[in-house]
């Protein structure tokens, strides 16, 4: 079985659309790379930002967590 690698907040922050051009979210301690999306151009969906944990924010969200299945998880949150 492969395991995902494991990130800090402060890893997982850099990857938020303008310090680094990764662009990834975290969710329910998965993290995933959303960086070919256009809807998280720049890091930025609506009012959310990218490189960091939005589980919480979903709840605002007019979708489910369902949106995440099409993009990879590249690791975990510590
Ligand atoms: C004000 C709050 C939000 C609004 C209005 C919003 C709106 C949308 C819309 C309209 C879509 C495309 C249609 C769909 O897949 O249903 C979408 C996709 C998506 N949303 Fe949100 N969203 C919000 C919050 C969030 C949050 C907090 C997250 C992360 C926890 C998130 C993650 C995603 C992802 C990963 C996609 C898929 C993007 C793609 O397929 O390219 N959204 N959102």
């Amino acid at each position: 079985m492969s395991q995902l690698p494991e990130y800090t907040k402060g890893q997982l922050a850099l990857r938020n659309g303008q310090d680094k051009p990764q662009i990834w979210v975290a969710y329910k301690g998965i993290i995933y790379d959303v960086t070919e999306s256009r809807l998280w151009r720049n890091g930025k969906h609506y009012e959310h930002w990218a490189g960091q944990d939005l589980t919480d924010e979903l709840a605002d969200a007019p979708h489910t967590h369902e949106v995440f299945k099409r993009f990879r998880a590249v690791g975990t949150l510590k």
